[in-house]
């Protein structure tokens, strides 16, 4: 064996200890690859190894050349080797680093609940869809005459001054509706009777905002057209309503009031359901609460729409949302219901 040859060889058997060693000393992924870039480069001893076989004897190229390949695949497979290892390790090690556990119970975001006024609305609806009315609605944005001419609203009444009304700048025949009455006249324009009707919608009033009146509040206005309605069918309807809503035990009251629209007109009183008719401070000593407006439709008004007054009797009836609210979850102040405290309006949440 020529020397040269017995150097190649051992050149050879060095780069594999040195490419096993580095392949040992590798800690992880990284240095495992700078590596193997740095043993199987070009300026790495088996690529010097290597050049040296253009030198040798042809007869022992093939052999040396065999050793080159079978010394490079070795090293090259104990790289992959060691790199799938650590491949391994290193998943295992992210897993467990990520590691989720689905059956822990996931963050509860804080439940949105409805309004309760949206409630009480809905409850008010409810009970009269029960019994047979269907909703209507009108806008709040309205024009002064359905407001005021056609529900015989005599032309000096104080209502119509700007002061109690808000007018719609520049004009003077279109307001911010002051109740929901006028919707009785879009309900009865746009069919023939029977009618039985529902509006809930947003009025406005300039009002001194105190603790039982806002500049913005909801009504809920009922209105049955009919042959035959009389007063009892309005006491009777609203005496349903009252102790649906507020206890089914107490006693109910139409007094005697007045407005344009209906004659003769009523207020409804509810026996004070704190104190059962003693007198408290709910109930101002009075024993009774007063809950709505009502009457039997003024002819007039069936006129106006072109229903014959004659042959149709209706009654009519129109509350506050806010007030009934109040009375019902013994809410001192209906300004709360607008201050939107969180504190205020979770004590109605689940309140169903
Ligand atoms: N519109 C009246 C108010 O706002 C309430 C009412 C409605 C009275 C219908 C009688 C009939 O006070």
């Amino acid at each position: 064996m020529s020397p040269e040859v017995s150097d190649i060889m051992r050149a050879f058997e060095e780069a594999r200890d040195q490419g096993l060693a580095a392949v040992k000393e590798a800690t992880d992924g990284h240095s495992l690859e700078a590596a193997r870039i740095r043993i199987l480069g070009r300026k790495a001893p088996l690529s010097k190894a290597r050049a040296g076989l253009g030198s040798v004897p042809r007869e022992h190229v093939k052999t040396l050349g065999m050793l080159a390949n079978e010394v490079q695949t070795e090293i090259e497979q104990a790289f992959a080797k060691k790199a799938r290892a650590f491949g391994r390790t290193e998943r295992t090690k992210r897993w467990e680093r990520e590691r989720v556990d689905v059956t822990l119970p996931g963050d509860v975001p804080p439940a949105g609940a409805l309004h309760p006024l949206t409630k009480t609305i809905w409850e008010i609806v409810d009970i009269f869809i029960g019994l047979g009315y269907q909703l209507a609605e009108g806008p709040e944005v309205e024009l002064s005459t359905l407001n005021f001419d056609a529900l015989n609203q005599p032309f000096e009444h104080p209502s119509r001054s700007p002061r109690e009304t808000y007018y719609v700048a520049g004009r003077d025949d279109v307001v911010l509706r002051p109740h929901t009455s006028p919707v009785q006249i879009r309900a009865m324009e746009a069919q023939d009777p029977p009618i039985y009707v529902l509006a809930p919608g947003r009025c406005y009033r300039r009002d001194e905002l105190d603790p039982t009146h806002l500049n913005q509040f909801a009504q809920i206005e009922g209105l049955a057209v009919d042959d035959g309605i009389t007063m009892a069918d309005l006491k009777g309807t609203l005496e349903v309503f009252a102790r649906e809503l507020f206890g089914r035990d107490l006693d109910v009251r139409l007094r005697p009031h007045f407005f344009p629209f209906t004659e003769p007109s009523a207020e409804l009183d509810v026996e004070c359901f704190v104190c059962r008719g003693s007198g408290c401070r709910v109930c101002k000593q009075e024993g009774w609460i007063e809950v709505l407006g009502c009457g039997m439709v003024d002819p007039a008004v069936l006129e106006w729409v072109g229903y014959d007054s004659e042959r149709y009797t209706g009654f009519a009836f129109g509350m506050g949302v806010e007030r009934v609210a109040a009375l019902a979850h013994g809410v001192p102040d209906i300004r709360y219901f607008y201050e939107n405290d969180l504190r205020f309006l979770s004590y109605f949440q689940g309140a169903e």
